[in-house]
């Protein structure tokens, strides 16, 4: 059969889909890279907030059109846990939904979806791990292995321990051998992946450990981490973080609110004053970290005054970037039981007014960084202009520049010459003689 993959959501999901595809591939299919090739569709979905369920499901019903006759539409992932046999009442012709604990039962679905058999499976066995992945038989040059799956965190706002489970970490020697397999098949970047990275815990190896295991795997170049929690950001994780070669200098910590009321309504388990001080001691062991974090506004209860605290606390800390989203209650969350208390179009303007904020620090921090040198990883030419690079440095900020012709995966040194908020411009020396610098990007959204 020729299977062709879409997903949506978070890396965990990237992660997966990359999962499901070896697990197919097998199993004796194919997969094609677009939706009019394939016997069988399948949608890989995010539940995480409102818009993103909404929008999956319309993009079903779109692929639906597009598919060849007797060709097999599934979705799995978090929508497809959440609402489980709901799901084929909302989209017509469904072949199968399958949960996020089920993938290794995907051949056999499909044999039954290609009998003509529906299939619901949203089963969430609380053990459920990796188990029954093949080794990877592909890479890309900046992969994910994920190291733990669900979290046991319960922030009030949030579905994902709902649709992800218990969390459960992956044993630390599988987790290493992954890494060395991805290497072995080209990958020079790797992130470990988990909704709390911190909570990692293999017998006496906690997430520090492994770091420093994985940043001894030969032949890569670079190693990240992501997400951490605020609440249990050990020092060992900072000192790991410091002292690894490999190990990038960025760090992803979700604030989500600067208020304190807001943070104890959200059930984050840290307050204000704790947050900035783990970015102190980030900022200490670690210095030019690039901070990046997740910010909502809008959360119940957020009144003018608790949100100025969040721009305040932006302020002050200065992120790199940041992801920034507006509340969207979540069934069965418990925020989801508070009223919905802030309009939405004040929501729509808090978000207007951290973006600007945010475009504006990024872009300021970027600029410091004109006249600098920065280690690029090279992924490639540059989509827009093919004659240029395009990689990105150790802070994983996107650099697009001239002057070498060093193949993806090479590790080159790039003098940066202009900067905005999206994207840092240069030119790796060693390049023709008098070759200059690129002129500075306009400003504007779509930079
Ligand atoms: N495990 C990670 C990521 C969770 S989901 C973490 O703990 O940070 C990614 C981000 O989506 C969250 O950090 C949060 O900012 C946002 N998010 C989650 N639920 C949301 C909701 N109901 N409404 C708006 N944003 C939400
Ligand atoms: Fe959701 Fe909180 Fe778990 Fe992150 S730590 S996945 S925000 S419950
Ligand atoms: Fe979305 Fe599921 Fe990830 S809800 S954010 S795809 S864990």
């Amino acid at each position: 059969m020729r299977i062709y993959v879409e997903t949506y959501g978070c890396q965990m999901n990237e992660y997966d889909s990359s999962m499901i595809l070896e697990i197919l591939g097998a199993a004796g299919h194919d997969r094609v890279m677009t939706p009019d090739d394939a016997d069988v569709v399948i949608v890989n979905t995010c539940a995480v907030r409102g818009r993103a369920e909404t929008r999956v499901l319309g993009r079903m019903r779109h692929l639906r059109g597009l598919m060849r006759r007797g060709a097999a539409l599934g979705v799995v992932g978090c929508v497809a846990q959440r609402m489980g046999s709901a799901l084929t009442r909302e989209v017509r012709g469904l072949s199968f939904v399958v949960g996020t604990g089920r993938y290794e039962e995907l051949p056999a679905v499909i044999e039954r979806a290609t009998a003509g058999l529906t299939t619901v499976d949203t089963s969430l066995p609380d053990a459920s791990l990796y188990e029954g992945r093949p080794a990877p038989t592909s890479a890309s040059l900046c992969d994910f292995v994920s190291i733990a799956r669900g979290c046991d965190n319960r922030c009030s706002y949030c579905i994902v321990p709902y649709v992800r489970g218990r969390e459960r970490s992956r044993d630390a020697a599988s987790v290493v051998r992954e890494v060395e397999a991805l290497v072995a098949l080209g990958a020079r970047d790797v992130t470990l992946i988990g909704q709390n990275v911190n909570s990692y815990r293999d017998g006496p190896v906690r997430f520090a450990d492994l770091l420093r295991r994985a940043n001894d795997v030969p032949g890569l170049s670079r190693l990240r981490f992501t997400t951490s929690h605020p609440k249990d950001l050990s020092d060992d994780l900072i000192e790991a973080a410091a002292t690894c070669a490999k190990v990038c200098e960025h760090v992803h910590l979700p604030v989500q609110s600067g208020s304190d009321e807001t943070l104890a309504a959200m059930n984050r388990g840290y307050t204000r004053a704790r947050y900035v001080d783990a970015v102190a001691r980030i900022r200490e062991r670690i210095p030019g970290a690039a901070l990046t974090t997740d910010v909502i506004v809008g959360f119940p209860g957020e009144t003018e005054s608790r949100f100025r605290e969040t721009l305040d606390l932006m302020e002050e800390v200065r992120f790199d970037s940041a992801f920034m989203f507006r509340y969207s209650p979540r069934p069965g969350t418990a925020a989801a039981e508070l009223p919905d208390d802030v309009p939405d179009e004040e929501k729509i303007e808090r978000l207007k007014t951290v973006i600007a904020l945010q475009q504006r620090t990024t872009g300021e921090i970027n600029g410091a960084l004109v006249d600098t040198d920065q280690e690029v990883l090279v992924e490639g030419p540059s989509e827009r202009d093919p004659s240029l690079l395009y990689g990105r440095t150790r802070t994983a900020k996107v650099t697009v520049f001239a002057g070498t012709d060093a193949p993806p995966g090479s590790l080159v040194r790039v003098r940066v010459t202009a900067a905005s908020a999206w994207t840092l411009r240069g030119l790796a020396p060693g390049g023709p003689s008098g070759q200059k610098g690129l002129a500075a990007p306009r400003g504007g959204l779509l930079d």
